[in-house]
């Protein structure tokens, strides 16, 4: 089995710019889970199926082909053959991709996706769930997390740069009301794993971010086998 790193978290804890840019420098391959749920909300609001009806969901999730390429920094996601990239970004996208992540079969299809990715070599995840259900065995475990004055002023100057015009008030409503459910929900709630070390980004730069979990993947046992091999 590949070496893994995975990094959970809540929305806007900086996992994304740090998963990535330690894939980078590790030369790991980059996977997003989150990207998954979105694309699959992303097609379930083009088909017209409710979440409510989780039957139809996962209809579409058997139906839809949810493919990755590229670089950690120019990662791509398709759907079905389309570049859904930058459309699965929306907050409309985001309330129903918290909202199709409850639904245990659906979950079930995309983990099981998620791991076959692993076989393709050494990877950093990012996600909810990932050292807790997906892949439990990883070597290095992190936790991400942030106030949440800061996660909401992070995803506010996000959605600005794409064009999206918000306010940080909406923001910061969207992001407790999404949390909160990927917390409660019975399937794969979000929470650290164990062993996972907690890092607060809130007053970190991204260099302090990276550099923090840079050094824990170093100095892992495993590491040396796999250095300059990915
Ligand atoms: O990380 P993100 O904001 O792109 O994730 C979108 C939604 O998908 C989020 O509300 C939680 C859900 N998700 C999940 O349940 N499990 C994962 N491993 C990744 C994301």
């Amino acid at each position: 089995m590949s070496f893994v790193v995975t990094i959970d978290g809540p929305s806007a804890a900086g996992k994304s710019t740090t998963a990535r840019m330690l894939a980078e420098r590790l030369g790991f391959r980059y996977l997003d889970t989150g990207a998954f749920y979105r694309a699959l909300a992303l097609a379930v609001l083009e088909r017209g199926a409710g979440p409510e009806d989780p039957a139809a969901v996962l209809a579409v999730a058997q139906a839809s082909r949810i493919e990755v390429s590229g670089s950690p920094s120019r990662a791509h996601l398709t759907l079905d053959g389309r570049d859904v990239t930058d459309a699965i970004r929306t907050p409309e996208v985001s309330e129903l991709a918290s909202r199709v992540a409850a639904i245990p079969e659906v979950r079930r299809l995309l983990v099981a996706w998620q791991r076959q990715i692993r076989e393709a070599g050494p990877l950093v995840g990012e996600g909810r769930d990932l050292g807790t259900v997906v892949f439990p065995d990883a070597e290095v475990k992190i936790y991400l997390d942030a106030d949440l004055d800061t996660r909401a002023a992070r995803r506010c100057r996000e959605l600005q740069t794409r064009g999206i015009a918000v306010g940080v008030e909406a923001v910061r409503e969207d992001l407790e009301r999404r949390d909160s459910r990927d917390r409660s929900r019975e399937d794969s709630p979000l929470m650290a794993a164990d062993g996972a070390l907690h890092v607060d980004t809130s007053g970190l730069s991204m260099e302090a971010q990276v550099q923090a979990v840079l050094r824990v993947v170093q100095s892992h046992p495993a590491y040396e086998a796999v250095r300059g091999t990915a």
